[in-house]
């Protein structure tokens, strides 16, 4: 037996979470914004992916609040401040991200509020996570609405200009190491994953 849903005669919220059940695992963006009075902002979003390396572009898609329909606070800043950093979220820290997820007043700070520290970026007006090996500091391409009500997503794409990977993350031969990296990942309902356990297969167009 297959269960078939129609997306077009389903509420959207049980489409969002199927959805969410189904595409995974997802990697998580903690993404740090300004608004225009500077006041830094920090918010999860799985919504996540690469999408371009020449370029090197980015995106992720915060959608239009569920219950009131509003622009969360990331995407406000990002219409006002076009610069924004992209931390990795890994073991260490996945529970104070979790945090940084509540909707604090706009203007308030989930850095405080989830206790991670905003270190000042080097190429952009913005801020890095200290307590995130992996920062990237991205200046803003497009923005893409998708919509008008709750759950409409909205695509942010941005170039990546500067990578800081500390280098405790680093194996000997100077590439990232997963087991030391431990990045965390999203699955569906209130579910995370982590990345420590992985296969390999040779690519068959590099043999
Ligand atoms: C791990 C995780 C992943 C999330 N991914 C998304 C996402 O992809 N899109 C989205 O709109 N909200 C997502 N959320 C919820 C937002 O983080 C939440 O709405 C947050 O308050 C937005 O913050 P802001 O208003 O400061 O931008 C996620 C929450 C968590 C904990």
């Amino acid at each position: 037996m297959t269960l078939t849903l129609d997306t077009s005669d389903k509420p959207w919220q049980e489409i969002y979470r199927r959805l969410t059940e189904i595409i995974q695992p997802r990697p998580i963006a903690l993404a740090s914004t300004l608004n225009a009075e500077g006041q830094p902002n920090l918010a999860p979003f799985s919504f996540y992916t690469l999408i371009s390396c020449n370029p090197p572009y980015l995106a992720f898609c915060p959608q239009l609040a569920g219950r009131t329909g509003q622009k969360k606070d990331t995407l406000r800043n990002l219409e006002v401040h076009p610069q924004f950093v992209v931390a990795t979220v890994t073991e260490a820290i996945a529970e104070r991200v979790n945090q940084a997820s509540a909707p604090l007043p706009y203007g308030e700070s989930e850095f405080a509020y989830a206790g991670l520290t905003p270190l000042p970026a080097e190429r952009i007006r913005g801020n890095l996570v200290q307590e995130s090996p992996v920062n990237m500091e991205c200046e803003l391409v497009e923005i893409r609405n998708y919509g008008s009500e709750g759950g409409a997503g909205n695509l942010v794409v941005g170039k990546i200009l500067l990578l800081h990977i500390d280098e405790a993350v680093l194996d000997a031969a100077g590439a990232v190491d997963p087991a030391l990296l431990k990045a965390v990942g999203r699955m569906g309902g209130e579910d995370w994953c982590r990345t420590s356990e992985r296969f390999s297969y040779p690519r068959p167009d590099r043999a």
